[in-house]
């Protein structure tokens, strides 16, 4: 509403738009801000003439009408700043979509990645932890505490590379059993352990002097032979086929008793007898057993009290049947072609 007193702030508010409509950067915004609006600004003291003025709302409501005016001007600059700036901002970081694009190549993962990580899944999914242990290792880990003495005749079934008299390339990854029963000073045990092994041995197509292996070790109270089965079984079935049978053949590993091999029906031919399992129907993969009572008793367990179960995978092995790879060697070679081959999606 005009009133008596607008005339007062007439000219300080001409001037004041005057200077919004000529700022040039945010900063004389603020400027402008701070001179005419702050607490002692040059506007804002004009209210002190309220004190000498007779109808006071009058003045109050002029003063405000102008004020609002001037906040307006100011805000609506400030936008148009902020807005300018965005735009530049925006502009500066546009990508031109015409420009040719460079040409990456996906790479793919080592297969025998993808089924050491596989095998990891499954026994993660079954409450197993991953344990690693030293690749270098000596005499004690690697046999003695596995219950395979000095001169004991089951050394030679693993050709082993040594380093010393008493430092080797670990033959198996069993030797991370007795790491991990030192260590567990006499508590339950679910681990299995993924690494390299090193054994002397002629490469040809099913041998390599480096190859690896996933080691599994449950210890505790009423563990049992059926708690093995039921447990490879399950690796089976994920592993190769929703219908994959398993069978024990009994076998001799110094660390375990009884010791088994263990076969998966075929699941190429669904156990009728082809090429992958040489017409038998079965295909081994791996070996194990139940804990020997001596390795118990040597990593401080009480073989009347607990048990425990064991198994050894070679991880190559899963990986060349699993895709049908017929050559161990395969896997070191870093051939590109080789490895592309497996981007493509296997279907279970
Ligand atoms: N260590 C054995 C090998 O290298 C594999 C193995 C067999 C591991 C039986 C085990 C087991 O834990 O119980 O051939």
């Amino acid at each position: 509403m005009a009133n008596k007193y607008d005339e007062l702030f007439t000219d300080i508010e001409k001037r004041i738009l005057g200077l919004i409509v000529g700022a040039k950067i945010l900063n004389d915004l603020t400027d402008i801000r701070n001179k005419y609006l702050s607490k002692k600004g040059e506007f804002s003291v004009l209210m002190n003439k309220i004190r000498e003025v007779d109808d006071k709302k009058a003045f109050g409501e002029a003063y405000n009408f102008a004020r609002k005016e001037i906040e307006e001007a100011l805000n609506k600059k400030f936008e148009e700043f902020k807005k300018a700036a965005l735009e530049i901002e925006l502009k500066k970081q546009a990508i031109d979509i015409t420009l040719p694009v460079e040409k990456y190549k996906s790479g793919s993962m080592n297969p025998f990645y993808k089924v050491k990580r596989e095998i990891e899944d499954i026994f993660i999914g079954m409450g197993y932890t991953v344990e690693n242990g030293p690749e270098v290792d000596s005499d004690k880990y690697v046999f003695e505490l596995l219950n395979i003495p000095k001169d004991h005749p089951a050394r030679d079934m693993q050709d082993t590379l040594y380093i010393d008299d008493n430092l080797l390339l670990r033959s198996h990854t069993s030797s991370v059993q007795a790491h991990v029963m030192e260590n567990a000073k006499g508590k339950p045990i679910k681990i299995i352990c993924p690494g390299k092994t090193f054994r002397r041995d002629d490469d040809d197509m099913t041998h390599s002097h480096q190859f690896a292996q996933v080691e599994g070790l449950v210890i505790d109270k009423n563990i049992n032979l059926g708690n093995l089965k039921a447990t490879l079984e399950l690796f089976a079935k994920k592993m190769f086929s929703k219908d994959s049978k398993i069978r024990f053949r009994s076998s001799y590993f110094p660390f375990t008793e009884p010791s088994v091999e263990v076969d998966v029906s075929c699941f190429n031919c669904k156990g009728k007898g082809c090429s992958v399992c040489k017409g038998s129907g079965w295909i081994e993969i791996l070996g194990a057993g139940m804990v020997h009572p001596n390795v118990l008793k040597m990593s401080g367990y009480d073989p009347e009290v607990y048990s425990g179960y064991a198994f050894g995978i070679g991880i190559e092995r899963v990986a060349m049947l699993r895709y049908g790879i017929d050559d161990i060697r395969r896997f070191y070679q870093s051939d590109i072609r080789f490895i592309e081959e497996f981007n493509k999606k296997v279907e279970d």
